[in-house]
């Protein structure tokens, strides 16, 4: 985590009391979903919904919101307000890193864990979940795969290994650098600083790693044997090793209320992370919270606005937990509220389907080659494009 910077005002963008989203440059028709109706509708919502306005305004102008504003837009139902805060994360997401969406190419080359989340399919006590590691050669085959889909990065993910080799994890980055010439994402877990810097060192670009609740007592209640402290000492070191670092929240962990989400956007904008990946909480039938209801999707949508609002420059996912929540694909509706990226999946059958977090996880059945062209499909329906840069942090060094 970075120190936090101050807040620079941006001039020619606020949504501004008795002003209109249209003025600062959605109602130009240049969005799919734009066009007449959709500006009458704001302009209505505008007039109707002036202290929501402001409230959205400070919320983004803010060095930290207050908690008291963000749960307010947490718990509003009324639709024109949300229609208010879609449009105006989504403002905030083209003025900041624009229409492109970046595909990140995602490598699962292990499903072991030494962990026991009370909520991930993967924790060490589900023994009905077949266990397996990917050799060197096929990940690199996989990478190989991502990199002949024209995508530019590769993010390598397992479970949290006791035995994972930083040698042979090192020989992979390595390889990857010279040969394909990709941007590298880890998201391995919690490792020592000197994993982190020799991985660093051999060429790795980036690093996610959620903080899955900003909370340390409820993160204690969920993380048996883990501690919120060692999670935050993570994510410093991997910011202070040059890293492009990532992070994020579940919604909708059971004992997770809008305060505590409003804390986890707090500490997004305290991170000054390059990454949020916010996905609802699906429960998964061999953990401990297999009876416990999944995340809202409403909700979830609001905290990814939220994140895009006060982090305005980050790479935000539309998640793929977004995608599989209802088995309907939401990914669209998260990429109008602000997301920016999406994670097509390259690990090869079988270990996809075994890499599960939660059940019914979208596209586990499809071959990877499949991806990118429903993905550009579901882009250019919402007017916007794929885009296949390596989409390199935009923070200021
Ligand atoms: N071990 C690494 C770590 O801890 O960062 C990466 C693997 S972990 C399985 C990847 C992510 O899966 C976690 O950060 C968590 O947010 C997500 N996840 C785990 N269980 C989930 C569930 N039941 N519903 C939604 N997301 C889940
Ligand atoms: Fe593996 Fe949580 S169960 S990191």
């Amino acid at each position: 985590m970075r120190a936090r910077p101050e807040r620079p005002r941006d001039p020619g963008f606020r949504v501004t009391p008795g002003g209109s989203v249209k003025a600062e440059g959605l109602g130009d028709g240049s969005t799919a979903c734009g066009g007449g109706h959709r500006q009458a509708a704001l302009d209505a919502a505008t007039r109707q919904n002036p202290q929501f306005q402001v409230l959205l305004d400070r919320i983004y102008a803010a060095v930290l919101p207050e908690v008291a504003d963000l749960e307010t837009v947490l718990n509003t139902t009324d639709p024109q307000q949300l229609e208010l805060l879609f449009a105006f994360a989504d403002e905030v997401r083209r003025r900041f890193v624009g229409d492109g969406v970046l595909l990140r190419g995602i490598v699962e080359f292990s499903n072991i864990c030494r962990n026991t989340c009370w909520y991930c399919g993967l924790h060490r006590g589900n023994r009905a979940l077949p266990r397996y590691r990917l050799t060197k050669t096929q990940i690199l085959a996989a990478a190989g795969n991502v990199h002949a889909a024209g995508i530019k990065t590769v993010v390598l993910q397992s479970g949290e290994e006791d035995n994972l080799d930083a040698d042979e994890l090192r020989a992979v980055i390595e390889e990857i650098k010279s040969s394909l010439e990709m941007a590298v994402t880890l998201c391995v877990g919690e490792r020592s600083r000197a994993e982190y810097r020799f991985w660093r060192e051999a060429g790795a670009d980036r690093y996610l790693l959620k903080i899955e609740t900003s909370d340390p007592e409820l993160y204690r209640r969920l993380h048996p044997g883990m501690s919120w402290e060692n999670r935050t000492r993570c994510l410093r070191d991997l910011a202070e090793l040059g890293y492009q670092t990532g992070s994020g929240n579940l919604v909708g962990l059971p004992g997770q209320t809008l305060r505590h989400l409003a804390g986890d956007i707090q500490f997004f904008r305290q991170g000054d992370f390059d990454m949020i990946s916010v996905s609802p909480f699906i429960p998964h039938p061999q953990t401990p919270l297999a009876e416990a209801p999944a995340g809202d999707l409403l909700l979830t949508l609001k905290m990814t606005a939220l994140a895009r609002i006060v982090s305005r420059n980050a790479h935000v996912p539309a998640t793929t937990a977004i995608g599989s929540l209802h088995g309907r694909d939401e990914r669209p509706r998260a990429l109008a509220a602000g997301a920016n990226v999406i994670m097509p999946n390259f690990t090869p059958a079988p270990y996809r389907q075994q890499y599960e977090i939660y059940p019914n996880k979208r596209c586990v059945s499809d071959d990877a080659r499949a991806c990118p062209p429903c993905i550009e499909r579901m882009v250019e329906a919402l007017g916007r494009r794929v885009d296949y840069s390596r989409g390199d942090r935009m923070k200021m060094e």
